[in-house]
């Protein structure tokens, strides 16, 4: 099992999940981090359930191309699309900040 840390409106949820887990997969059948992860599209093509990385992302696959289309820069600072990782190791992750599709607002 590996354990998954949340941060969401200020909270802090914890859970074990399976190897090889989808949060988002998770979240579409009501199991944690439902209904605390906000997602949409499931299929890396939102952005909406882009989270930032605090801990963990060394272990992560490289992003793909789905990721980098959606995230750009983003990704420098450690945001990736959770909808497009299959978990291997323990994460934390934060979804306390602002939307990616809102990021271009004051460009
Ligand atoms: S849920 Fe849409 S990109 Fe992940």
């Amino acid at each position: 099992m590996l354990k998954v840390t949340l941060h969401k409106n200020g909270q802090i949820y914890q859970d074990e999940v399976q190897e090889n887990a989808n949060l988002v997969v998770r979240a579409g059948i009501r199991q944690f981090p439902y209904p605390n992860l906000s997602y949409r599209c499931g299929m890396g093509k939102c952005a909406t359930c882009a989270c930032k990385i605090l801990d963990g992302a060394d272990h992560l696959p490289a992003p793909n191309w789905k990721e980098k289309k959606q995230l750009g820069s983003r990704l420098d600072e450690g945001y990736r699309l959770v909808c497009q990782l299959w978990l291997t190791h323990d994460i934390e992750l934060t979804q306390d900040v602002e939307p990616v599709h809102h990021a271009d607002a004051s460009a």
